[in-house]
């Protein structure tokens, strides 16, 4: 596997990241996860968007992101995975400083690394839906900066795993505010209803697509408070994201959602959102 590491493409295992990293020693940098379908990359431009208002939340000085579609390209071809679907990981942290709370110097290098790998949603899970379990939202209240500070979210999907379910969903204060690697939509009398794109959520940009697909589609949609109640009278629920595009979620805590099967609305837009992947690689 070919990967991406400060200006070079490298065998995977030849990089060497120091230790003295602020990625490594303080978790400061950002990252994306992005979808290749057959070499067409999903909504590069709201990538990079966010990978920037990211970069100028946490004050990075020197970041110029115009190389990262031509290092994601080079990716997908060096990796050979060009007719396949994939998922480019792209980190940039403040760079190589020894250990200070201050920032280092303007001009440090920051650090960017990248890889490609073959990836594809549970099929499974996307027709059958999945079960999610309920977790405290004890993350910081900038969510809306896509961090590499993960271990909350990975500690609700664990809980998740554990429980025998495939999804931890985020209660801050008794209220919905995301999943541990998704954002969360519900139905209720054919409305879409989901938390607004606040500090307390990532603005993910499945949820963008999904949406504008709702708009086009005449699909009302409320972006509002959603109480922790709410989720389980739910007519359906649904977790986006770029790993898991549109998946229903039939079980929440053990409680069937509805009558525990994905709902109308859900495989309607998850037949849109199709649509726009195929249109991609046309
Ligand atoms: N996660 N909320 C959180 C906390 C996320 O980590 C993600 C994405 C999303 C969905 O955002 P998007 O539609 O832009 O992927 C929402 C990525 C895929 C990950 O960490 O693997």
């Amino acid at each position: 596997m070919i990967s991406f590491y400060n200006g070079q493409f490298l065998q995977h295992q030849e990089i060497a990241i120091s230790p003295e990293d602020r990625g490594f020693l303080m978790g400061d940098g950002v990252y994306e996860v992005i979808r290749s379908y057959k070499g067409h990359l999903f909504e590069l431009d709201a990538h990079i968007e966010r990978l920037k208002n990211g970069a100028n939340e946490l004050q990075f000085s020197n970041s110029s992101f115009d190389t990262i579609e031509e290092i994601a390209h080079q990716l997908i071809e060096r990796n050979e995975l060009s007719q396949h679907d994939a998922t480019i990981y792209l980190q940039v942290t403040r760079g190589v400083a020894s250990r200070s709370h201050q920032f280092p110097p303007s001009d440090t290098p920051l650090t960017i690394y990248a890889t490609a790998r073959k990836f594809s949603p549970n099929p499974m899970s996307m027709e059958q839906g999945i079960s999610a379990t309920l977790y405290p939202d004890v993350r910081w209240t900038l969510c809306n900066i896509k961090s590499i500070n993960l271990v909350v979210n990975s500690m609700a999907h664990q809980h998740a795993i554990e429980s025998g379910a495939q999804e931890g969903i985020f209660i801050r204060n008794g209220y919905l505010t995301e999943g541990a690697h998704t954002n969360v939509l519900l139905v209720k009398h054919n409305t879409i209803i989901t938390p607004p794109a606040t500090n307390f959520i990532l603005a993910g940009i499945t949820r963008k697509v999904v949406l504008s697909i709702c708009h086009i589609q005449n699909i009302t949609v409320e972006e509002r408070s959603v109480s922790e109640k709410e989720l389980f009278t739910a007519d359906e629920l649904m977790i986006v994201g770029t790993t898991v595009e549109i998946t229903p979620v039939i079980l929440l805590n053990n409680r069937f959602i509805n009558d525990g099967k994905p709902g109308p609305v859900t495989k309607k837009l998850q037949g849109f959102f199709n649509e726009i992947k195929e249109n991609l690689m046309k």
